[in-house]
């Protein structure tokens, strides 16, 4: 199969430039001789560059956590994907669970953003997921396919290859409940066989998927152990060093 796995941070709203430079300084000299697992963090527009700058050359990618669709123009507050690359970006988290439920973000709206971010050679990481509700009226499956298969429209199997999912059940996201080992797997595998229906085999053995939501270094093993889920999407826990490294660790147990 051949993936390699990719753990991702989502810092949210938090860190100013300050505390985010002295972070991922420190995230660094902990990563040295980083091998066989793939690392971002995703900061606040705010320090974006300034960790970018930081980490250019030591294998940790940096992200945003959302991007508009458009290069440039007259769209007051929006950044373009033009601009994170400029910023030193190579991924962006699109369509989170907290977008959708503040922000209005809905699937066409990601599907957008997704087919901007690969335009310019960012690497979208576009995230799906259902809420409690949803999960307990048995249709998690028809949510995270109707999410999944909109995110990715229009997109040719090769630009779909390139594409990320993170499947973050919404009721696993800062609560302390992560789905369980097998939920996970199960769902993983089904948005796989979605791909597979909608691309081909090749883009389904190579289009990567992660889990995401409470997640923390005693259950990383776990559930990366889990032979559809190719990383992990880490909030809370990718915050401070000596978790968000155990995460990483328990990806590549090498390092
Ligand atoms: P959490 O967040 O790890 O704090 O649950 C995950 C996310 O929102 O991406």
């Amino acid at each position: 199969m051949g993936r390699t796995p990719f753990i991702a941070g989502n810092w949210k709203m938090f860190k100013t430039i300050p505390e985010a430079v002295s972070f991922v300084r420190a995230l660094k000299s902990s990563l040295t001789g980083l091998s066989g697992v793939e690392v971002a963090v995703c900061p606040p527009f705010t320090a974006l560059a300034p960790v970018a700058e930081i980490l250019r050359g030591s294998g940790i990618a940096v992200g945003a956590q959302d991007v508009f669709w458009e290069e440039r123009g007259a769209y007051t507050g929006e950044v373009s994907p033009l601009m994170l690359k400029d910023a030193g970006c190579s991924c962006v988290i699109i369509g989170h669970s907290e977008r959708r439920q503040f922000f209005g973000e809905s699937d066409e709206k990601v599907n957008r953003k997704v087919k901007a971010a690969l335009a310019c050679g960012l690497t979208p990481i576009m995230c799906v997921g259902e809420t409690l509700v949803q999960r307990e009226n048995g249709i998690t499956e028809k949510v995270v396919g109707e999410q999944t298969e909109a995110g990715l429209s229009g997109l040719s199997p090769e630009q779909a290859a390139g594409v990320v999912i993170a499947y973050e059940p919404v009721w696993a996201i800062g609560t302390g409940k992560t789905a369980s080992d097998e939920d996970a797997q199960q769902v993983i595998a089904f948005i796989r066989r979605l791909v597979n229906d909608l691309y081909g085999f090749g883009t389904a053995e190579r289009i990567r998927i992660q889990y995401g939501g409470s997640v923390k270094p005693g259950n990383a093993a776990g559930l990366l152990a889990r032979p559809d889920i190719d990383g992990a999407l880490v909030g809370g826990a990718s915050l401070e060093i000596e978790s968000f490294v155990g995460i990483i660790r328990a990806a590549a147990p090498g390092i």
